[in-house]
């Protein structure tokens, strides 16, 4: 299969698009809407109908991928931290998957683009273990060792210092609701990167979401060991992402990545037992 199409659902926009999986592009036009006031799950799953709709034109019989700003666990989103409080625990895919009349591959919106990242973008052939972060609505965060994705990293939320959720002190929509100076945000950035580098020892940084086209002004402001750069693929990275993840049977490969290694790095209980 050599197109999919994504859809990037987030706290502020709702984005999709047809993706060529081999040069890992868009090739349609990037259609654009606001994410619903309140995030409910039925407004945001019409504003999803009338993207696919626009975009069936484009790629009729293309698998579909959509990707949420929640824990994704079995189809089922089980956190909500900038949509409604009604997603939590929701049988998410399978509302969607009802209401488009069409299968999809549903994952969570940083593990998309730190899967596109990984697969066409800064982190591509990086060996070791990348750390993705998208700066938007909130703070989201993939896990990628060796091209291998372990979903639902929720590191948006960790608390440093007097700092409970950082991502309520340090995301892109704070800096702009505060109009923080580069400067400033770079400030309350550092002890978030510096505090993931202590606790994961990453090979590297990538930072995504739509401010990281500003990544100049804040980047090299940024005191760490570990090399830090943009998003390659900068705000599509969740719409290739969710293509990606969806044309190479990935929630498959998502969630049987992660058995894997739980079953690669858990010792075999003496016989016996
Ligand atoms: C959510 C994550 C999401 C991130 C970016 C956070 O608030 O908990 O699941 O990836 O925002 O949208």
């Amino acid at each position: 299969m050599t197109q999919a199409i994504g859809i990037d659902i987030g706290g502020t926009g709702i984005k999709g698009g047809l993706v060529d999986l081999e040069r890992g592009e868009l090739i349609s036009e990037r259609v654009k809407r606001a994410t619903p006031e309140g995030g409910e799950p039925d407004d945001i799953v019409q504003v999803v109908v009338g993207i696919l709709a626009e975009l069936a034109d484009a790629g009729d019989r293309a698998a579909v991928g959509v990707c949420f700003p929640a824990v994704v666990r079995n189809g089922r989103t089980m956190s909500a931290a900038n949509v409604s409080k009604k997603w939590i625990g929701l049988a998410a895919e399978q509302l969607f998957e009802r209401s488009l009349g069409h299968d999809i591959t549903f994952v969570n919106d940083a593990d998309a683009a730190g899967y596109a990242e990984s697969e066409y973008g800064a982190a591509k052939d990086v060996d070791g273990l990348v750390i993705m972060t998208t700066l938007g609505t909130g703070i989201g965060s993939a896990l990628i060792y060796r091209n291998l994705l372990v979903p639902n990293a929720e590191l948006g939320h960790i608390d440093i210092g007097e700092h409970t959720d950082y991502e309520t002190h340090a995301s892109n929509l704070v800096r702009e609701r505060k109009e923080l100076s580069w400067k400033h945000w770079a400030s309350r950035l550092q002890p978030y990167y510096a505090t993931l580098e202590k606790l994961f020892s990453p090979d590297l940084f990538v930072v995504g979401g739509g401010v990281s086209k500003h990544a100049d002004e804040f980047l090299p402001l940024l005191e760490l060991d570990t090399p830090i750069v943009p998003a390659a693929l900068r705000n599509n990275a969740g719409i290739l992402g969710a293509a990606a993840l969806a044309a190479h049977g990935s929630g498959q490969r998502v969630t049987r990545g992660a058995e894997q290694l739980v079953r690669e790095t858990t010792p075999t209980p003496p016989s016996g037992s």
